[in-house]
């Protein structure tokens, strides 16, 4: 099947981005929804924005960005985004049920032969196919923050997915200039979360029993891990809301208690110190 149009569902910090990357690289005609105008509007800021940041590098030109907006489409209508569409990448807010009652409208309003991925980092991928109604169709298409940069996508087989879904999510993450790796198993957290999940729990843990700042756990890790940025900042620019979610999933389905979340995340996301997003989280983004 040759994918021609790609339906993003989410207008936010991954879905625009996903959106972009598709019509920027992958040369598709996009529909992105969202549920309220504001969210849409502001997923087509962020494009803008970083549209503008790839004409300033020399990367992209003006006519080209030109033509990259005009093959993003945003709507509010599930139905209109993808009743047309190969292709739907599903990127809305992290809550199970929330996903699962979109994937079961997608079941319904797209082509038979449409494939659906979602971009979830820790719901199982065989309980999103179980919602849609068509789980051979189904697959995990996990890209990471911000998708505009970030070279990896996770391909993550559900149990019913089929060989052909996986091949073509596959063919368009090449086509996306994407890197994939295959999680040839359903499993929580796939690589990266499982890894990093774990990480960015110890970093909190250092600050929290008071042994490190967070300025100084995050240049330990910058100068001595060369990371590009220091697990503080990196859960300040993932959101410590979804960091934490994604930490409560890797309890509840492995029970292992390794995977643990610190007091002092939960006490951040009661107290809305989220991140970049709210302004405030172990740093002061309103600078
Ligand atoms: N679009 C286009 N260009 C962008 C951009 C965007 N959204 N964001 C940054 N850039 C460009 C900047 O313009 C700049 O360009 P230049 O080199 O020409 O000046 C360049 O990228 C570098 O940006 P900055 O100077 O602002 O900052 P950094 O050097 O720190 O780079 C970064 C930013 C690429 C985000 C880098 O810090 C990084 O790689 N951080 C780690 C990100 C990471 O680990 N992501 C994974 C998170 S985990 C995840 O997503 C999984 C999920 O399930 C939780």
């Amino acid at each position: 099947m040759e994918v021609k149009r790609v339906a993003v569902l989410g207008a936010g910090l991954m879905g625009h981005g996903i959106a972009q990357v598709c019509a920027q690289v992958g040369k598709y005609e996009v529909n992105m929804r969202d549920i309220e105008q504001r969210f849409l509007d502001s997923g087509m800021t962020m494009i803008n924005d970083s549209l503008a940041r790839f004409v300033k590098k020399g990367t992209l030109n003006e006519e080209e960005s030109k033509k990259v907006l005009g093959r993003i489409h945003a709507t509010l209508d599930l139905e209109e985004a993808v009743q047309n569409a190969d292709f739907v990448i599903e990127a809305v807010t992290e809550n199970p049920t929330l996903k699962k009652a979109v994937l079961m409208d997608v079941g319904k309003f797209t082509p038979s032969t449409a494939i659906i991925t979602s971009n979830t980092s820790s719901i199982s991928i065989t309980e999103i196919g179980a919602a849609t109604g068509r789980p051979s169709q189904v697959c995990g298409m996990h890209f990471f923050n911000p998708p505009q940069l970030m070279k990896l996508i996770e391909i993550i087989r559900g149990l019913k997915t089929s060989d052909e879904t996986v091949e073509l999510v596959k063919q368009v993450s090449i086509n996306l200039g994407k890197e994939a790796v295959l999680l040839k198993k359903d499993t929580p957290g796939f690589i990266v979360n499982r890894i990093l999940s774990q990480a960015l729990n110890e970093a909190v843990y250092l600050v929290a029993e008071g042994i490190a700042t967070p300025e100084d756990v995050d240049k330990a890790c910058e100068l001595g891990l060369n990371w590009p940025m220091g697990p503080l900042k990196l859960l300040d620019y993932i959101g410590i809301d979804t960091d934490l979610f994604i930490t409560e999933v890797m309890v509840k389905e492995t029970g292992d208690p390794k995977f643990r979340p610190s007091n002092l995340l939960k006490q951040m996301v009661r107290a809305n110190l989220l991140g970049r997003k709210t302004g405030r989280g172990f740093y002061d983004w309103t600078k």
